[in-house]
């Protein structure tokens, strides 16, 4: 059974919506008959994106790293369809890996989009979503960098990390509203050939999920409840994945040095604890 947000006329905002997983998600959606706003950066690429999905979709030019613009697109979505859902809050940016003592540029484009990107997404909506009443989901997008921080993108993981917690925390805040029908999802996508991937990779990898694996993986995890939605992808097995965050975790109750996983005093262990 689909999660009760998930039905015919029902309202589904989607930050991050004109490439993607994003895009593959609104695809996913009108499919089943729901009334979709793709929120994007670009007017063209909304354009092409509405087209792409079809039924009752409309996009808004929004640039999640500004409130006022968040603030905004909450309105025009409220005005138009006079309820929302299911909200996606996955816009996201990634690139460059300076150091984390350099910037400040990269950084705050990365936590501008990323981490604040998420938190207006969830001060402008979730309100009103439990003011509505009825069944609702929020999802927000992080990653497997956020989970066991890998070296050289710093920024990234960093605000990865924080959608994580703020996630974590919003699925108990809202468990414990009374009456309160809204879930909170954490989608931690595995590596997927995107917009974001294709600007350095042309062809697709073979280790590469689809945009569209994704989403079916994430609908079904709805339709079971389930907080954590965590991606294999073609070459990362969840058991590779379950190892590589226990490691992360060992590290600090073992008190190794920091991301011992790239140590080279470790490697052996790691590789060791890996086969094991
Ligand atoms: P994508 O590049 O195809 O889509 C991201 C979309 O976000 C783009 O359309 C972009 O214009 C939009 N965006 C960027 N900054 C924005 C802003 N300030 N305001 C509004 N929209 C903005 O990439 P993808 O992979 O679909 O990204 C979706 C989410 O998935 C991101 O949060 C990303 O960090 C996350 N992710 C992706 C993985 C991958 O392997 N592709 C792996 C793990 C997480």
């Amino acid at each position: 059974m689909n999660h009760p947000a998930i039905a015919e006329a029902k309202v589904a905002v989607i930050t991050g919506g004109a490439s993607g997983i994003g895009l593959a998600a609104a695809m996913a959606l009108s499919k089943r008959g729901m009334r979709i706003c793709l929120a994007d950066l670009e007017q063209t690429a909304l354009e092409r994106a509405t087209k792409l999905v079809g039924g009752d979709t409309f996009g808004a030019v929004t640039d999640v790293a500004r409130r006022e613009s968040v603030d905004a697109l909450r309105d025009m979505v409220f005005e138009r369809f006079g309820q929302v859902d299911l909200l996606l809050n996955n816009a996201g940016t990634a690139g460059g890996s300076p150091k984390t003592f350099s910037g400040p540029d990269h950084w705050d484009r990365i936590i501008g989009v990323n981490l604040w990107g998420v938190v207006h997404g969830l001060q402008s909506f979730v309100p009103r979503m439990v003011k509505q009443g009825t069944p609702g989901a929020v999802i927000n997008t992080g990653s497997k960098q956020g989970l066991t921080n890998p070296p050289g993108n710093a920024a990234y993981n960093a605000s990865k990390a924080a959608v994580r917690t703020i996630t974590e925390s919003l699925a108990h805040e809202l468990r414990n509203i009374e009456g309160c029908k809204l879930t909170a999802h954490l989608l931690i996508p595995g590596f997927t050939y995107t917009g974001m991937v294709a600007r350095a990779m042309p062809e697709r990898p073979p280790a590469a999920w689809t945009p569209e694996q994704v989403v079916e993986r994430l609908l079904e995890s709805l339709s079971r409840g389930e907080f954590y939605v965590i991606c294999p992808d073609n070459e990362v097995t969840t058991a590779i994945d379950h190892a590589r965050m226990q490691w992360n975790l060992d590290d600090i109750i073992h008190n190794r040095p920091a991301l011992s996983r790239w140590h080279p005093e470790f490697q052996d262990t790691f590789t060791r604890f890996m086969k094991a």
